[in-house]
């Protein structure tokens, strides 16, 4: 694992630059480090056309580039969208950052397969002064040198490629999380939650589905499609808007409350929060370790490792309901190891739930990413 910290060169660079920020072709054509991104921007310039003044960019070193050494083979659009997404619209000092708040920036990737707008990347500064980069699809990456200015903003220099954010089917896929993706198939809203901007997705895990039972999947398809729109906002919310005792409309029309206990649990009506803020195409997904019904809200029992279920007559199954009619991918397609976790990420099913998607992923084995229908290295 790594768990050097970040290096600021803001010192040293205005030193070199007898305090003269410089441009951002003379920063990235002196860092060593750099020649593959500095190669990559000089031969698709449309990478960083249209930065604003006041930008980020995120430039992932050499040896990120050798790790994905089929990346460079790709289509140029191909290349210059993933690395588009590595720019961002708002200047994002590493020496600023509050440890344990994330901060989620726009990015200059206008779309991504039919996804338009709200393409954005994590920025989370965790203990250890590491500073972590999350993508789409389990991707991650580290900064390890942060805040080298130019005229226009600050590089970030980063030890791995970023994937924008895919829909919410390659991302159910991506995390195992079927019987969801399976549910809101039977319930017809899949498409609908694919292609509609700027949602917020709080996603139960499949034991969630599996304490049901019949209780769910017995459902007509109109009653079940009630149930997952109560899962849904119209809205983008991260986990830093989680404060105690918020409540946010679903597009069901009920209401959702956020509770906070002393530890710091989170929990959406009578479900914990177990991962927040994995990002999809068109907004967030948070998973939750219970199934929400916008007939009963429960109540949450922060003693409990996993919530009661808040469903008449739910009895537990083995088989993981919903999952008969979609493709469940076997092999992995992701990047990442690791959730982008906040604070409030605990309890034992929250670990078997990291375990299982550390299991799932695997960085060895490349980014793949799904476009257009084909599996593409990167
Ligand atoms: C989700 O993305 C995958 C891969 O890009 C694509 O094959 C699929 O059609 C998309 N689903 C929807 C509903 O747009
Ligand atoms: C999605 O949210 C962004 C940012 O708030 C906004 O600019 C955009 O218009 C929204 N798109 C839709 C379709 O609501
Ligand atoms: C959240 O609000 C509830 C009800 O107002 C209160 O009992 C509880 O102590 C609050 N939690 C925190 C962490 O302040
Ligand atoms: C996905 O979840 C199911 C049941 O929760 C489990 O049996 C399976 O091993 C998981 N797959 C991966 C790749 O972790
Ligand atoms: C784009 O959307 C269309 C229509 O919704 C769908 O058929 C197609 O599979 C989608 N393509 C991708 C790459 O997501």
């Amino acid at each position: 694992m790594r768990n050097s910290s970040w290096r600021s060169l803001l010192a040293t660079s205005l030193f070199a630059a007898g305090l003269q920020a410089q441009t951002l072709d003379s920063v990235l054509s002196g860092e060593k480090t750099l020649s593959t991104f500095y190669s990559l921007v000089q031969k698709y310039p449309d990478i960083i056309k249209g930065l604003p003044s006041g930008a980020t960019v995120l430039a992932p070193n050499n040896a990120a580039f050798v790790r994905n050494d089929q990346f460079v083979k790709n289509s140029p659009d191909f290349i210059t969208s993933v690395l588009q997404y590595h720019m961002l619209q708002t200047k994002v000092l590493a020496g600023n950052l509050v440890a344990g708040t994330p901060v989620f920036t726009d990015t200059l990737l206008p779309s991504w397969t039919n996804i338009t707008g709200g393409l954005r990347v994590e920025i989370l500064k965790q203990g250890g002064n590491v500073v972590a980069l999350v993508g789409g699809q389990g991707s991650r990456s580290t900064l390890v040198q942060g805040d080298l200015p130019f005229t226009g903003g600050v590089v970030q220099i980063i030890d791995a490629l970023l994937v924008p954010p895919g829909n919410i089917t390659i991302t159910c896929q991506e995390y195992n999380f079927t019987s969801f993706e399976g549910a809101l198939y039977a319930a017809d809203v899949l498409a609908k939650d694919s292609t509609t901007a700027n949602l917020t997705i709080f996603a139960p895990q499949n034991a969630a589905f599996q304490a049901l039972g019949s209780a769910i999947t017995s459902m007509s398809s109109s009653d079940l499609a009630k149930i997952m729109d109560f899962h849904t906002l119209n809205e983008v919310i991260y986990s830093t808007s989680f404060e105690n005792n918020t409540e946010f409309t679903t597009i069901e029309g009920g209401k959702l409350t956020v509770s906070r206990t002393g530890n710091n649990a989170i929990f959406i009506n009578s479900a914990q929060l177990l991962a927040p803020d994995i990002m999809i195409g068109n907004g967030v997904l948070h998973v939750v370790d219970n199934v929400l019904n916008p007939s009963s809200s429960g109540t949450p029992v922060e003693s409990l490792a996993t919530q009661m279920p808040v469903f008449a007559s739910a009895s537990s199954v083995t088989n993981l309901p919903f999952t008969s009619n979609i493709l469940v991918s076997t092999t992995s397609a992701s990047g990442g190891t690791a959730l982008p976790t906040t604070t409030s990420v605990k309890s034992s099913s929250s670990k078997a739930l990291a375990a299982a998607i550390a299991r799932e992923t695997g960085f060895a084995a490349g980014l793949m990413v799904a476009i257009g229908g084909a599996a593409m290295l990167i």
